[in-house]
C-alpha cells in the first residue's frame, strides 16, 4: 500500500493493494472525475506535487509523466504521493 496525500489540506489517505487512488479519495469526500477509469482518456488527469508515480495510463505522454498522473489506474512506486488536491 501506499500514502496520497492531499497538498491542499496535508490529509493522507492508505490505498491498500486492488483499490484505485479515486476510490480512496472518493471514500472521503474527495472527488475526481473519472470516465473510462482505465488509463485512456485522461479525464482524471491530476498534478503530481512530490512521490514517483506508477504510471498505468496510456493516455499521457513520457513528459507528460514527468508531473502528473492518472490516479484512476496509476499507483505509486514511493511510499507516498502527493498531489494537488
Ligand atoms: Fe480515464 Fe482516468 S478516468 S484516464
Amino acid at each position: 500500500s501506499f500514502l496520497v496525500t492531499l497538498s491542499s489540506d496535508g490529509r493522507s489517505f492508505e490505498v491498500a493493494p486492488g483499490r484505485s487512488i479515486v476510490d480512496v479519495l472518493g471514500e472521503n469526500g474527495v472527488e475526481i472525475q473519472v470516465s473510462c477509469e482505465q488509463g485512456i482518456c485522461g479525464t482524471c488527469v491530476t498534478r503530481v506535487i512530490s512521490g514517483v508515480p506508477d504510471h498505468r495510463d496510456l493516455v499521457l505522454t513520457d513528459k507528460q509523466h514527468a508531473d502528473r498522473m492518472t490516479p484512476c489506474c496509476s499507483r505509486a512506486l514511493t511510499d507516498e504521493l502527493v498531489l494537488d488536491l
